[in-house]
């Protein structure tokens, strides 16, 4: 990735609406799922991040047709049991989801295949993955006993079972249940279930049996080789990229923006519950559902901001969104807690120590904890010179630190962005009203 540097400074008012892209969790899944699916599918509005494109350049050399025009994806379904064994290592960038994903999905396959991807991926635990998918048996190696990328997948035939889910981990459930798609009896789980739900959603629209009850989860593997169905829908808007300008918004004096057709799924919307919390004026519009997901239109209007506690059921809710909670954090009033976040060690960066570091350059008050921060806030911010260590969360919450402080903010490693939002940059110009701007 090209290392480029971007300078901004403290914006007086923030004006607009904007379509934020489509979902990237959504995107990831919904190329994967039909990829495996008895006939073909459209996407629209796909997120066109380099994360999804991971995720597409695997299915491609798995064998299966994709062809895209811009955010419009066509995949031609191979069926579960069509995929063809690759020619080459699958780089999965910097994207974890596409990893864990992916050898849940081929772990009951008929062919071997060897995983991996960039520097910060293949530092990332894959224990958490491999571990359960064994007691299904699956044989799969890793560096380091299979903790660590390169992973291979012996592709075998698997067994269904219960497993305890340790840790709040969608990646780690989804991978599970695709790999029940191929087992030969049904895969329960239980334990820390609550996590973002739309590989449940989809699966179930695509015609799998799947029980969701509080606390329990039971995959049926399809006895019929119509299953899973192809399944065309327009991506919803990713409401992890809108929190960025809900944050912009909701600490600016002179702000209002709109974000229209965000996913509104509860498992994702953390981070409106806790801007509500700290005082933030939020407005809803246009509910409705879209597909399998609730989606609306979020106007944010700036205003004081108090600080609030962050933990608990409430951080699976906002895990990705915490960095530029930090950033509301800081611009409030008061003492915020962010605890039980310890998984934030495990991201892209270590997100604890990165957050506390970069957004401490721009005179914020934030002490790492083993599990979180403690943000001391309402203190002036000040440009400084920060580094996103090519974690693009962090890159776009030291952007919106930059909104209201004082002096130049350069930001090291920005182009990291393209990841989840590759049309960040435009978007902030869109939403930055400099004199003169109406
Ligand atoms: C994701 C799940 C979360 C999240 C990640 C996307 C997914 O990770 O942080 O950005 O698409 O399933 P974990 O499963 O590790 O919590």
């Amino acid at each position: 990735m090209a290392e480029t540097q971007v300078a901004l400074t403290a914006v007086p008012r923030l004006r607009g609406s904007l379509a934020v892209p489509g979902d990237k969790s959504i995107s990831h899944r919904v190329v994967m799922f039909n990829a495996v699916a008895e006939g073909n599918a459209r996407i629209t509005n796909f997120l066109t991040g380099a994360d999804c494109l991971s995720t597409i350049a695997c299915m491609q050399a798995l064998g299966v047709r994709i062809e895209r025009n811009g955010d419009e994806v066509q995949v031609f379904g191979r069926g579960l049991r069509g995929l063809q064994p690759p020619t080459t290592v699958l780089d999965c960038g910097n994207s974890g989801t596409t990893i864990r994903l992916l050898t849940g999905l081929l772990a009951g396959q008929a062919f071997s295949a060897t995983l991996t991807g960039d520097e910060s991926l293949r530092s990332r635990p894959m224990l958490r993955v491999v571990e359960p998918l064994r007691r299904l048996g699956a044989e799969i190696e890793g560096a380091d006993g299979g903790k660590r990328a390169p992973l291979t997948v012996h592709g075998r035939p698997l067994r269904g079972g219960k497993i305890e889910l340790t840790v709040a981990s969608a990646q780690v459930k989804s991978a599970l249940l695709l790999a029940g798609l191929l087992a030969d009896g049904p895969v329960e789980l239980t334990g820390k279930t609550a996590s973002r739900d739309h590989t449940e959603r989809l699966l179930a629209a695509m015609g799998i049996d799947l029980r969701v009850e509080q606390g329990r989860i039971v995959l049926y593997p399809p006895a019929h080789p119509v299953f899973p169905y192809p399944l065309s829908l327009r991506v919803p808007g990713d409401p992890s990229s809108a929190t960025f300008w809900w944050v912009a918004a909701a600490m600016h004096p002179e702000a209002e923006i709109t974000t229209t057709g965000v996913c509104l799924n509860p498992t994702r919307t953390g981070a409106l519950d806790v801007l509500r919390a700290m005082g933030a004026n939020i407005s809803v519009q246009n509910q409705r559902n879209e597909g399998q997901e609730p989606v609306g239109d979020v106007t944010v209007r700036g205003g004081p901001l108090t600080a609030t506690t962050i933990g608990g059921d409430l951080i699976p809710r906002l895990i990705d969104e915490l960095p530029v909670l930090a950033v509301a954090a800081a611009n409030a009033h008061g003492t915020t807690v962010v605890r039980d976040a310890a998984e934030l060690r495990a991201k892209e960066s270590d997100r604890i120590a990165t957050v506390a570091t970069e957004l401490g350059k721009l005179g914020a008050a934030v002490t790492p904890t083993e599990d979180g921060f403690v943000i001391d806030g309402g203190g002036e911010l000040h440009g400084a010179a920060v580094e996103s260590y090519g974690d693009h969360r962090l890159a776009m919450a030291l952007a919106v630190a930059s909104l209201t402080a004082e002096g130049t903010t350069t930001i090291a490693n920005a182009d990291s962005v393209v990841v989840s939002y590759p049309s960040f940059w435009e978007h902030l110009a869109q939403i930055s009203m400099r004199p003169g701007q109406t």
